[in-house]
């Protein structure tokens, strides 16, 4: 596995490569099996390309209160694992390398950023969409993997690719999760015993409002939330963010469970951790 330090270690990279093609896996590292499955996904969906990850802790999607010094950082660890599934090379550079100290231009996404997770974290979408659009032009790949885990930055990239015509396939990870229904997250290494031993509420509430409405037993999207509050709001160590249930393409509030296609999400806070999750509902109907 070639590890790449610098733009023009990864240019040179590509050229010998010649023809063949690249599946891109972006991370800010500190990997987990949510990390690894998207590494195995890209070597079962596009067996023929030569699978990249990226680690790279982006300082432009971080707001000034958040936790971008603190962030985990584990590099040969991290490449051990990359190593382990079947990564052909991994490009993970210094800030200095991505980014000139009086960088001036970000991308701005304009219609799916400014709710949810958004609204909480304001410029976080602006900076993930500009740190993945270089991603893109540095390694060129024809298919590119994003964990469903983080829903709303994996339709807002689609809309990136979508609107600035990058030839990417964006080809979308299913949310690993621990044994008791926890979303795998850089993020759960933050939370205390107690909040650790109480976060499962997240998922198990959602899939459980999730299977009330395939059963026709909750009937609009107001009564799911109300369900859903009641449940993690009775939770002593959980703060609720937001709770909804969107429309899976534009990402607004849904009026009606008629929609072809919700989605549930969840941003809760445990401490000063903010975890999220989501489910979506046409999935639990078997
Ligand atoms: O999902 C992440 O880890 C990051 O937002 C990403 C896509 C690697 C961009 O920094």
């Amino acid at each position: 596995m070639e590890v790449l330090r610098s733009k023009r270690e990864l240019a040179d990279w590509i050229r010998s490569c010649g023809n063949s093609e690249r599946t891109l896996v972006p991370t800010m590292g500190a990997l987990h099996r949510g990390h690894t499955s998207l590494i195995a996904l890209a070597r079962e969906k596009t067996p023929e390309n030569d699978v990249v990850a990226t680690i790279f802790v982006n300082p432009t999607q971080f707001g000034p209160n958040e936790d971008f010094d603190s962030y985990p950082r584990q590099l040969e660890d991290d490449l051990h694992l990359c190593e382990e599934h079947g990564a052909a090379a991994v490009f993970a550079p210094s800030a200095n390398e991505m980014y000139q100290a009086d960088t001036s231009i970000l991308i701005h996404e304009s219609a799916l950023s400014h709710r949810l997770c958004g609204a909480s974290r304001p410029g976080h979408f602006d900076g993930v969409c500009t740190i993945v659009a270089k991603l893109f032009l540095m390694t060129q790949p024809s298919a590119a993997i994003f964990g469903e885990k983080d829903f709303q930055q994996l339709v807002v990239l689609r809309r990136l690719v979508r609107d600035l015509d990058f030839p990417i396939d964006i080809i979308p990870g299913p949310t690993v999760r621990e044994g008791d229904g926890l979303a795998m997250s850089s993020r759960n290494a933050y939370l205390s015993a107690e909040e650790r031993a109480q976060a499962p509420v997240i998922f198990r509430s959602l899939t459980r409002v999730a299977k009330e409405i395939s059963e026709g037993i909750i009937k609009t999207p107001d009564a799911a939330i109300a369900s859903l509050t009641e449940e993690i709001g009775d939770t002593p160590l959980a703060r609720i963010d937001y709770l909804e249930i969107v429309d899976s393409r534009s990402l607004e509030a849904i009026t009606s469970l008629e929609n072809a296609n919700p989605r549930l999400l969840a941003a809760v806070f445990f401490g000063k951790t903010r975890l999220i999750d989501n489910v979506g509902l046409p999935a639990l109907i078997d």
